[in-house]
């Protein structure tokens, strides 16, 4: 397949706590857990969990930016991405959204349940970080979530780029890391999964890749476990 979507910068697009419960199979998250979502950007997970009782911190470069200047962003980002997938459905799997106009709407309550609540909670909830930089504490949180950012983008993204940010992830987070998906923009498993198994760096923490009862991309069902304390 050589189709792929095609970006110069990352998108500002956004998933829901429905979709990052099951892509990170949050059933057994207790909800006294210190979470972090890593590269949130627009998602509404944070939002959401939050008004469920979970403790979630999000961080995301974009959060330097005020609330209109981001909400202007993803309407446009979310009108090019829908005529992108449009032209590479093939690549999906049509099953947790029927058609474009369901992903579509879901994407836009994403976005705006993000907005709103970063208007309110933009000084304790919403971090701007631009990783591997960061200002958290050692062992800050108990888990940390990254959902499409790292593995998605390993032809826009170095390997040693992959590891800073890991190392700095591991180094914030008690006990475990989920990474959510592990297939690039060409629907395959990304090749920095296997060098980073492999990586004698990371030779002292348990990885593991666990299916998940949610696939959009297609190939893309798998979330990348690391283990940091049992
Ligand atoms: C495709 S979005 C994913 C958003 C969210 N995690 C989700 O799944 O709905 C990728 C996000 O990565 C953020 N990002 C890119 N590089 C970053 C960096 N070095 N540090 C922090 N965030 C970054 C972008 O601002 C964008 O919000």
């Amino acid at each position: 397949m050589n189709k792929k979507l095609q970006l110069n910068d990352f998108v500002l697009i956004g998933r829901t706590f429905e979709e990052y419960y099951k892509m990170f199979d949050l059933k057994d998250f207790s909800k006294s857990e210190r979470i972090l979502d890593v590269a949130s950007g627009v998602s509404s997970f944070c939002a959401e969990a939050n008004a469920k009782g979970y403790n979630v911190t999000a961080a995301d470069r974009v959060y330097a930016f005020n609330p209109e200047e981001i909400e202007e962003k993803c309407a446009k980002d979310l009108e090019e991405t829908m005529e992108k997938v449009s032209t590479i459905k093939e690549l999906y799997k049509w099953n947790f959204f029927k058609d474009i106009e369901q992903l579509k709407s879901h994407r836009e309550r994403a976005y705006r349940g993000f907005i709103k609540d970063f208007k309110l909670h933009k000084e304790d909830r919403y971090i701007s970080s631009e990783f591997p930089s960061n200002n958290f504490k050692g062992n800050q949180f108990d888990i940390s979530l990254i959902s499409h950012f790292l593995f998605l983008y390993d032809e826009h993204m170095s390997y040693e780029f992959h590891k800073q940010i890991i190392n700095e992830i591991i180094r914030i987070t008690k006990k475990e890391i989920r990474i959510f998906p592990i297939a690039n923009l060409k629907a395959q498993r990304s090749p920095f999964i296997e060098k980073f198994m492999k990586d004698k760096a990371f030779n002292n923490y348990e990885i593991n890749i666990v299916k998940v009862n949610y696939e959009f991309i297609k190939a893309g069902n798998e979330m990348l476990v690391v283990k940091i304390k049992q």
